[in-house]
Formats: structure tokens, C-alpha cells, sequence
């Protein structure tokens, strides 16, 4: 038999706006006596619903938020433990007591594991009926707390982070915008120098033949390609603003130690040094945008050229190591430091290459400053500080690692060790 909501005024689903405090009880036994003493003691203090059997009860807690559930163990048709699988698959926080007659341990045992909270023999007397309620009730808003606690605790943590990653892309925003002046800087000094040399050579003549002609077509070749790296540096760093990094293809490590003297060597710090690059007996490829490596490497040169202005020589070769690295050798100290040591991928083989002038090396009481962003030695003229920041930011993006070793009197030794490409 199904009860009449209609006939049964503590059948009708509660609404927030009408009880928002109540908790709601359901009540299921298909006796009308025991259902209708519970109906009595408890009409009071909750929110009430009644059902005579499972299937209605199942319907009830779809349709309401139910608090908790009072079920007889034993009914027609489906059993009080199958409803509390039920119920349980329904709303799985829902509380469930059960209320037994003559059951075995073993049922008593299977209510529990399927998450019932208590369970009260029949007959009941109702002072323990109404603490086992109330129990349940309190534990139910306990949970609920702690479920709307976490909640919220998840809602701050993803809201603080959002606001971190804001202020990140805010500070890298800047950071990243003076990194491409700095770099393009470099091309444009070469693409300027080039201009001044043709400028000169065409001077008054009104036509070009000959070695004239020739000259100002491999200028012009130059110039092409520092423009094409003035695209290629804006392109790298605009495509990092938004946050879309591309796979890298492998590079040839001689095209770009090619490419490297064509710039360095007509660079103003060249002067009268001694600049030379060795390239690779046995070329390789390595896994690195090719724009990167040529400007970790120019900015490295320039200032190896630049720390000093006697005469000394700058040096670039590369060495293949057919082993990954052992980090424990390299311990920061004060002639030595070595450059994302967390992010490198230290998978062999890798390819060494090294910057080495003989210079007069780099004081141990700023050697842990070099890669700060705008720290510089030099003159406003000379200088921006950027250089070392741009190279530790493409060291760090390429999950490469960079070592710098120093003694002061002899000269400093800048190694990049990258994974080579299989
Ligand atoms: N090979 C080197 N020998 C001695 N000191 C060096 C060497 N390389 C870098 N330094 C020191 O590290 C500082 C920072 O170098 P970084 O390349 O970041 O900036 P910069 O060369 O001063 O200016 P920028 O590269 O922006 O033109 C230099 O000013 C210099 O004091
Ligand atoms: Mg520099």
C-alpha cells in the first residue's frame, strides 16, 4: 500500500524558503503502526517523509534532500539492506539507521558495510531512537561542512592560483619585452655595421659593376639572414606570450656555429682579439630552437669578447659526451655555478659547448649575481645587464644546463650541455 502524500501532510516535500532550518527524515516501514509512532515522536523536530516501501522510498529521496533515513530491515518486497544499497547509490552521504527484529549477525554485519549508520532492535524505546537520530543528523551536517569547507577551500586555492599565474605572465610580460630589444639588439648592430660598410663602398658611384657588386651582394646576404633572426626572435617571444611553446625540429650544431662567427665576427667588441670557432668533427643535431641556441651562444661570445679591453682570445668549440652527467661534480662555489640543475633533462648522449676566454674571470662576490636581470658591470653605453638573464631563461626553456667556471687572472669557461637528437 501507498501512502497518500495528499492525506498525509508530512508527506509533502519541504522547500527551502518555507523550512530552511529543518533537517528532513524519511521514515520507511511498510507497518502503519511503527510508522506512524515514529511519525509522532518525531513530527516536531524535523521535516518528515514517509514511505511504505522501497521503491517509494527511493522515488522520495530523488525528488527531496533527505537528511536521514529510518528503515525497517525487514519488508515486502525489497529488503530494508537492498533500499541501503540504494539509497546509498543515490546520495552516498545520506544517513541510514536500521531497525531490526530478529536478523542474523551476518545481515547486521552487510547493513554496516554498506554504509548504515546505526541500527535499533524493534521494539524501540524512544529515547534511544531519538540520540540515534539526532546522531545521525548531526553527523550528516558535520560531513556536509566539511564537504562545503572543502569545497571552498578548493574554490580559494584555484582562485589564488589564477591570481598568481596573472601576476606571473604580468611580471614575465615585462621581462620578456626588454629580452627581445636586448636580442634583437644584436642583429641590428650587425645589420647597421653592414649598411655603414655598403654606404661607403657605393659612396658617389652611380652604377655598381664588378668587385663592388659583388661586395654589396654578400652584405646584402647577411643582412637578409639578421633580418630573417630580428622575425624569428620577435616570433619565438610573441608565440611564448601566448603560452603556445612549439615542438622544437633538431638543429645542426656546425650551421649554427656557422651562422654564430658570420655575427660575432663583424660585432664592435671583436676588435683585435682573438676569436675563434672550432666546428664539430662529426656534426649532430640537438633539441633546441635554432634562434636560441645561436643567441645563448652570441650573448655568451659577446661577453667573453667584452670583459676585457686588452687584447685576449674567445674560444667556442663542442665535445660530444657519450654518458649523462654526474650533477654531484658540479658544486656551486666561488669559481663556480651551475644553471638549472633541476630542469635539466640529463638523458645521453648530450653535446658540450663551450665559451672560453682568457680573461680575467669573474669576482666570487658577484659571481651569484650574473644572471639577474639588468645586473651589469659595465657602463650604461656598454651594457643592460640582460644578457646572462636571456640566456638562462633559453637554457631553461630548452631543459638544458649551463656551467660556468671562473679563476680570476686566467679567464672564464661558460659549457652548455644539451641533449643531442637520436
Ligand atoms: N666572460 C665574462 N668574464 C667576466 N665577467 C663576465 C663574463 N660574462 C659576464 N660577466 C659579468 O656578468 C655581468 C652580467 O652579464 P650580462 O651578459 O647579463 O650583462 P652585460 O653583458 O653587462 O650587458 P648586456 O649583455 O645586456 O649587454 C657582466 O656585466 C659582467 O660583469
Ligand atoms: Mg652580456
Amino acid at each position: 500500500m501507498h501512502l497518500q502524500p495528499q492525506s498525509d501532510p508530512v508527506s509533502k516535500p519541504p522547500t527551502a524558503a518555507t523550512v530552511p532550518q529543518k533537517q528532513t527524515l524519511l521514515i520507511v516501514d511498510d507497518e502503519e503502526g511503527p510508522r506512524q509512532s515514529l511519525r509522532v515522536v518525531f513530527k516536531d523536530a524535523y521535516n518528515l517523509l514517509m514511505a511504505d516501501d522501497g521503491a517509494r522510498a527511493i522515488e522520495l529521496v530523488k525528488q527531496n534532500k533527505v537528511d536521514v533515513v529510518i528503515t525497517d530491515i525487514r519488508m515486502a518486497g525489497m529488503s530494508g539492506v537492498e533500499l541501503l544499497g540504494q539509497l546509498k547509490s543515490v546520495d552516498p552521504t545520506i544517513e541510514v539507521i536500521m531497525l531490526t527484529a530478529y536478523e542474523t549477525v551476518d545481515t547486521l554485519r552487510l547493513a554496516l558495510r554498506l554504509g548504515a549508520c546505526d541500527y535499533l532492535n524493534k521494539p524501540f524505546d524512544i529515547i534511544t531512537m531519538r540520540k540515534a537520530v539526532a546522531n545521525a543528523m548531526e553527523r550528516r551536517s558535520l560531513g556536509e561542512e566539511i564537504r562545503n569547507n572543502g569545497q571552498q577551500l578548493q574554490e580559494l586555492q584555484k582562485e589564488l592560483q589564477n591570481q598568481k599565474m596573472v601576476e606571473e605572465i604580468t611580471r614575465t610580460r615585462g621581462e620578456i619585452y626588454a629580452s627581445i630589444i636586448h636580442d634583437i639588439n644584436g642583429p641590428l648592430t650587425v645589420i647597421s655595421g653592414f649598411i655603414q660598410l655598403m654606404n661607403q663602398r657605393i659612396g658617389a658611384n652611380a652604377r655598381l659593376e664588378g668587385e663592388d657588386l659583388d661586395f654589396i651582394k654578400d652584405r646584402l646576404k647577411t643582412i637578409t639572414r639578421q633580418v630573417t633572426n630580428c622575425i624569428e626572435i620577435s616570433r619565438r617571444y610573441l608565440s611564448f606570450l601566448r603560452q603556445n611553446s612549439e615542438e622544437n625540429p633538431p638543429v645542426g650544431v656546425n650551421q649554427i656555429l656557422e651562422d654564430l662567427h658570420d655575427l660575432v665576427h663583424v660585432h664592435p667588441s671583436v676588435k683585435d682579439n682573438d676569436f675563434s670557432i672550432e666546428p664539430l668533427t662529426q656534426d649532430v643535431t640537438v633539441k633546441i630552437n635554432g634562434t636560441d641556441l645561436i643567441q645563448i651562444l652570441f650573448n655568451l661570445a659577446v661577453n667573453g669578447l667584452q670583459c676585457t679591453p686588452a687584447k685576449h682570445s674567445v674560444t667556442i668549440k663542442g665535445s660530444y659526451c657519450p654518458q649523462a652527467l654526474d650533477l654531484s661534480q658540479f658544486v656551486d662555489g666561488a669559481e663556480e655555478r651551475l644553471i638549472n640543475r633541476e630542469g635539466f633533462k640529463n638523458a645521453a648522449p648530450l653535446l658540450a659547448l663551450s665559451v672560453q676566454d682568457g680573461g680575467p674571470g669573474i669576482p666570487a662576490a658577484i659571481l651569484p649575481n650574473i644572471f639577474d636581470p639588468y645586473f651589469t658591470t659595465k657602463s650604461a653605453s656598454e651594457g643592460t645587464g640582460l644578457g646572462l638573464n636571456v640566456v638562462q631563461r633559453l637554457v631553461k626553456e630548452a631543459k638544458a644546463v649551463l656551467h660556468v667556471q671562473t679563476k680570476m687572472g686566467q679567464g672564464t669557461t661558460f659549457t652548455l650541455y644539451l641533449p643531442i637528437a637520436n
